[in-house]
């Protein structure tokens, strides 16, 4: 009945009809009265004489089964009267043409009122007693009717040049009918909303041929693309189904397109009713969809690809607007189906005029090696391997950092996205969330857990899993994880503090694996996180430093590798960008016996901008750290260690253009080296990018120093001789002498030379006459308490003392508790010789009271308070052994006088004190001559002797000591 054929005759009709007896003056889009006026279309038979002829209404006549024709800027009226009882069923067909230029490209109409029968949108047959259908030339014949009572007028705009309204009743006289319309003829260049301005025309695609409305769209990269419901802005017509295919082709290298879909303007979102959810204000923007699609709601279904066997992403039925719909690839398809009846679509008089509805395309492009898309079409697994942390050169992982975003692209419902993090062994997975968002847009009946039935993943509409292997680290139902979210704040110049463990998830072992699931789908419930994932490297070099000596996991020691590499740890965590603030790292190279250690110090850089200026330390000609006195130390230093808790330093480095010209090489004298790198104060920047260094070790084979350094006893001679003369001073060069002294005694040293600052500036250098030096070392740890410019030893005008700091009550508390210790060191840097003198010593009692400040009885000239073998000038007494050993000890050689050593003298010793002093006297006065020739001949001897010494180098005199 409703039937393409019919339309066309009735088309025909009505175009000869109106075209029958043009009069010569009237236009296509007038009347020809028999008077040859003319008058407008519409006036004909509207029930007043406007011929003046009654020409235009002549008896029976009917508005319709005719066509119109009308002028660009005109509105026309028309009304069909409720035809009689009599003439029921009842069937007419109005006919509108737009004849171009001034006649218009397109058919406006305003269905002002419009009353057809009842519609029943459950029933099968929607309109039972009447319809509307519009039918378009070239168009095929949908079959779509409207009925019922519209609540206000709706506006139709034609695709085609030519549009026939039909209305129908059936016979029921009891169905109310009214329909009036006002029709208008637009052209192309006033319908911007359709076809956009001249300037930018929209891209609408190609309607195919044979379809109502399905169109394709290509390369909307370039163009502005719409969908367009048909006849937009006007309403759609009825039981269309079109189907929009977006494609774009061309797709740069290394670029991967994605096609989304969205319309966030509520006046160009219109289908069917706009909807009411109870007990949702307007600023709640519900949608309707999935389920909520029964087959009287015009719905768009988006497809995840060309074609309808695609995963749907969303359902969509109705809403003031559409959330953003993103394909996975470079196609989408989107149908539009409209039910066979509905009532005309009004627009209220408070809304936009405009119904129907208009999508906006964009074409996405992300890097094809990204991790915004999923790579697979069906599933969504990602593989993050690490890259190797060792192999800087091959590219086969991710990296070791970076940034995650969840899919750009829309997921279909109930998909898991599933992030595997795989790390080298040694790596622990660090992720932080930056930003985590789930928004439920359906509301009700339609939302999350009721869309599709039980779902396995319970009440969730998106859940989120953290595992660290096997073990479920973290399971959040509809609820974000733990945020780092103020490190979305930083950007390339701003830097954020790192994430605390409370702030992310860091794995035990080398996987980690996220999952995130959306139950509903992301289109229509957007679920989205951005994170930060690193591999941390925790791998140490060497051993861990013996554990009783309670370090930390920076303390390294290598003792059976004969040659390696040694870099700062990669373990974030012990950086400032990883939270830590300072970070010292000792790393000990433990040769064997008969071993070296040579330590090459390749490269090291201390941070963005050091400070600090590595200097050369003007007595040693060692490589220095000079601090700025307020800015933070981050330095490398090496040390020599020569024994347990005993370290030198041997250079020290701390600005990064220290090692650009060269490597730095070091070659121990003893068995071990430390190498100590240490940055405090770290800003959230740092890592081991900025601070780092690396060094290559290896083991050397060196005969050992075959003689003992360390002294113990009541005192001796240490002779210095540059270049060495001797096997074990070759073997033994470098390594310095260590004096210590017993319980409750002091140190003593008696040296030849100049003493020079510590800190020696260029212009103090020329001071001394040689580069050599004896750096004397006192304390725990050592410090270089005397820098001696070294001269003929012997010599008395340049004689030197030292004594150890607690002799003058000196040195705090902690280095007066140990016993305490020189440390001799000869930087031998030209030919020369040096020499040295040491002694154990102790107070005389009345002088150790004294400087105790007790008060003290004079009279009592008490022996017992002092000590017999003392050296007045020192005040210090020594050890019986040394006096009268022939070797002077006291600095005047008072242990060595005539007076002391004289035969008599062991004998007087022993006599009460009253008549010491005087038999001494006696004594002396009586072998004075005596006693002048001996000496004259034992100094000679001496000398000779000395002599004999220097040539031979420095070693231990009085080897009984060195035990
Ligand atoms: C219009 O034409 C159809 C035939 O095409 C006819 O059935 C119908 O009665 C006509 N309507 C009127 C009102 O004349
Ligand atoms: C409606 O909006 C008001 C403020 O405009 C707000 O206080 C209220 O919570 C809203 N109600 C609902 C159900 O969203
Ligand atoms: C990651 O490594 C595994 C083997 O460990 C390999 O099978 C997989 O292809 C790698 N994935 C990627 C994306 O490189
Ligand atoms: C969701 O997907 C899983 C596997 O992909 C399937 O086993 C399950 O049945 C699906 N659930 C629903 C409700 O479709």
């Amino acid at each position: 009945m409703r039937s393409l054929s019919t339309w066309t005759v009735c088309f025909l009709l009505g175009y000869l009809v109106g075209t029958v007896s043009p009069g010569p003056a009237c236009r296509i889009s007038e009347f020809p009265c028999h008077n040859g006026h003319c008058i407008r279309l519409d006036r004909y038979c509207d029930g007043t004489d406007n011929c003046g002829d009654k020409s235009d209404e002549p008896m029976f006549c009917t508005v319709c089964n005719r066509t119109y024709y009308g002028d660009v800027g005109k509105t026309y009226d028309l009304q069909v009267n409720k035809p009689p009882e009599t003439r029921l069923p009842f069937l007419c067909h109005l006919t509108f043409t737009a004849n171009g230029q001034n006649h218009g490209d397109i058919v406006q109409l305003i269905f002002d009122e419009f009353k057809v029968g009842r519609y029943e949108s459950q029933g099968l047959d929607g309109c039972p007693d009447g319809y509307m259908q519009l039918s378009e030339l070239g168009r095929p014949f949908t079959g779509g009717s409207w009925c019922g009572v519209s609540s206000g007028p709706a506006a139709y705009y034609s695709e085609t040049a030519t549009v026939t309204a039909s209305v129908k009743l059936f016979a029921n006289p009891q169905s109310p009918f009214q329909f009036r319309l006002r029709f208008r003829f637009v052209s192309r260049r006033e319908a911007i909303v359709r076809f956009g301005s001249p300037a930018s025309p929209l891209e609408r695609g190609q309607v195919a041929p044979g379809t109502y409305c399905t169109r394709q769209f290509e390369e909307c990269y370039r163009k502005t693309c719409k969908l367009q419901s048909p006849n937009y802005p006007g309403m759609y017509p009825r039981n269309v189904s079109c189907y929009w295919s977006l494609r774009q082709k061309f797709v740069p290298t290394c670029k991967h397109a994605m096609i989304a879909v969205r319309q966030e303007a509520p006046h160009k979102m219109h289908m069917k009713r706009s909807i009411n959810v109870l007990g949702l204000n307007k600023t709640v923007r519900a949608l309707r969809a999935w389920r909520d699609c029964t087959g009287e709601r015009d719905h768009l279904i988006f497809y995840d690809g060309g074609s309808t066997n695609d995963p749907v992403l969303a359902k969509y039925c109705g809403g003031d607007w559409l959330p953003r719909v993103v394909s996975r690839g470079p196609e989408m398809l989107v149908a539009f189906h409209s039910s066979p009846f509905s009532i005309p679509l009004h627009s209220p008089p408070s809304q936009s005029p405009l119904r129907g509805f208009e999508l906006d395309v964009e074409i996405v492009f992300v890097d094809s090696d990204s991790l915004d898309f999923s790579h697979e079409a069906a599933g969504c697994n990602f593989e993050l391997n690490a890259t190797d942390p060792d192999g800087d050169e091959v590219w086969t992982g991710r990296g070791r950092r970076g940034e995650l975003l969840s899919t750009r692209h829309s997921l279909p419902p109930n998909t898991t996205c599933t992030y595997s993090f795989k790390g080298f062994p040694n790596d622990l997975v660090w992720i932080s969330f930056v930003s985590y968002s789930q928004r439920a847009l359906l509301v009700g009946e339609n939302a999350a857990h009721a869309l599709l039935g039980n779902g396995t993943s319970g009440n969730c509409a998106t859940k989120l899993r953290v595992w660290d292997g096997k073990v479920l680290l973290e399971d959040k139902c509809d609820e974000p994880p733990r945020l780092c979210d103020h490190t979305a704040l930083s950007n390339a110049t701003r830097f954020t503090r790192p994430c605390s463990d409370s702030e992310s998830y860091i794995s035990t072992g080398r996987n980690l694996v996220l999952q995130h699931h959306t139950e509903d789908g992301t289109a229509l419930h957007p679920a989205s996180f951005r994170l930060r994932y690193e591999f941390v490297d925790v791998r140490f070099e060497g051993e861990l430093w013996p554990s009783r000596e309670k370090k930390g996991p920076c303390y390294r020691v290598f003792r059976k590798q004969h040659v390696g590499d040694v870099f700062v740890p990669r373990n974030v965590f012990l950086y400032g960008r990883g939270g830590a603030r300072n970070l010292n790292c000792v790393y000990r190279f433990e040769a064997g016996p008969s071993e070296r250690v040579r330590l090459i110090v390749n490269n090291a850089s201390f941070g963005l901008d050091p400070t600090c200026v590595t200097g050369i330390d003007g007595h040693s000609g060692r490589s220095v750290c000079d601090h700025h006195p307020d800015s933070r130390i981050a330095e490398l230093s090496v040390w020599e260690v020569p024994w347990r808790d005993i370290k030198l330093p041997r250079g020290c480095l701390c600005d990064n253009s220290s090692l650009v010209s060269k490597p730095m090489v070091f070659l121990s004298s003893s068995r071990a080296l430390e190498l100590h790198f240490v940055a405090n104060d770290m800003n959230i920047t740092e890592d081991f990018t900025n601070l780092y260094f690396h060094a290559t070790f290896e083991l050397i084979r060196m005969v050992d120093c075959p003689r003992k350094q360390k002294l113990l006893g009541d005192g001796g001679e240490i002779r210095f001789t540059s270049p060495p003369e001797q096997r074990s001073d070759l073997l033994c060069a470098g390594l310095p002498w260590m004096i210590e002294a017993r319980a409750n005694k002091s140190l003593f040293i008696l040296s030849w030379g100049a003493f020079l600052p510590l800190k020696l500036r260029q212009d103090e250098a020329t001071r001394c006459p040689t580069q050599n030096r004896i750096l004397i070392y006192s304390g725990r740890p050592p410090k270089v308490v005397k820098a001696l410019c070294p001269a003929e030893p012997g010599s008395r005008p340049l004689a030197v003392h030292v004594f150890s700091e607690e002799w003058w009550g000196e040195g705090d508390l902690h280095t007066r508790l140990k016993p305490p210790n020189f440390l001799i060191e000869w930087v031998s840097r030209e030919s020369g010789i040096a020499a040295l003198h040491w002694l154990e010593i102790s107070r005389p009692r009345s002088s150790l009271l004294q400087q105790l400040q007790v008060p003290l009885n004079t009279s009592q000239n008490d022996t017992e308070l002092e000590c017999p073998y003392r050296c007045p000038e020192l005040d210090a007494c020594i050890s019986s052994s040394l006096w009268c050993d022939s070797k002077d000890h006291c600095p005047s050689g008072y242990d060595e006088s005539e007076a002391q050593c004289g035969s008599a003298s062991k004998l007087l010793t022993s006599l009460p004190g009253a008549t010491l002093a005087v038999a001494a006297a006696i004594l002396c006065s009586l072998l004075f001559l005596a006693c002048v020739a001996i000496h004259k001949i034992r100094v000679k001897r001496r000398r000779k002797l000395a002599k004999k010494k220097m040539l031979t180098g420095p070693r231990l005199l009085d080897s009984s000591l060195n035990s």
